[in-house]
């Protein structure tokens, strides 16, 4: 499969909302079809304007080394890098992504500042590095999730989780909006975004 032929899990034209909703419904059982096959979820791009209030939420700064977990196209790391002169890393379990998200960063000219990798979320020794991570998994993961976060981020790290709770974990603020455009993914345009910072050891 060329990169360019890979898309996203869910249909991104606009529906009459009760396909959209039976397609949300059928995505719900594409992921628990994903977790049976041991991965933490299918690849469902975060649409752009949730983008920019992810990365607003995270007080992403120039300093800031942002780790995506699951990391798709590079959208939330190459955006990081470039709206916010930041640097990041990658990391997903599909090469074909990978490939995909390098080439969006020569693309957008930030090849300097960010990398992906093929790696497991789970086995990866290179969460240390990070100031900042964003998670958009499956919530039936979070929970196997959190110890590997806690055990491999440094003290202060910020996490930034789309729609999905730590669990066991105290967040610091959590927003919610309604995007039309979450309508063809999960069947409502109900979004959520907790942010957390990890504590001391
Ligand atoms: C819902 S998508 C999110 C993509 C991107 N973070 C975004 O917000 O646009 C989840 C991604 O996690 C990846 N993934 C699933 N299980 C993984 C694992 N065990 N290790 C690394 N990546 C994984 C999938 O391939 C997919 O690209």
């Amino acid at each position: 499969m060329s990169v360019r032929d890979f898309s996203p899990v869910s249909p991104t034209f606009s529906m009459p909302s009760l396909l959209a909703r039976l397609v949300g419904i059928l995505a719900l059982f594409a992921s628990a079809a994903c977790f049976a096959q041991g991965t933490a979820g299918p690849y469902v791009p975060t649409p752009w304007p949730i983008v920019d209030e992810l990365l607003k939420l995270g007080s992403i700064k120039k300093t800031d080394y942002l780790i995506d977990i699951g990391s798709g196209d590079g959208r939330l790391v190459i955006e990081a890098a470039k709206r916010y002169g930041a640097s990041g890393l990658g990391i997903d379990i599909q090469a074909p992504l990978v490939e995909l998200a390098t080439a969006n960063a020569a693309k957008e000219g930030v090849s300097d500042r960010v990398e992906f990798v093929v790696d497991d979320i789970f086995q990866t020794g290179l969460l240390s590095r990070a100031t900042i991570v964003t998670v958009y998994l499956l919530p039936s993961i979070m929970g196997k999730l959190v110890p590997k976060l806690l055990k491999d981020l440094k003290p202060g790290t910020r996490i930034v989780s789309h729609d999905y709770a730590l669990e066991g974990m105290k967040y610091d603020k959590v927003l919610t909006f309604d995007f039309q455009e979450k309508l063809d993914i999960s069947g409502t345009t109900r979004t959520v975004l907790y942010l957390y910072t990890v504590p001391g050891k």
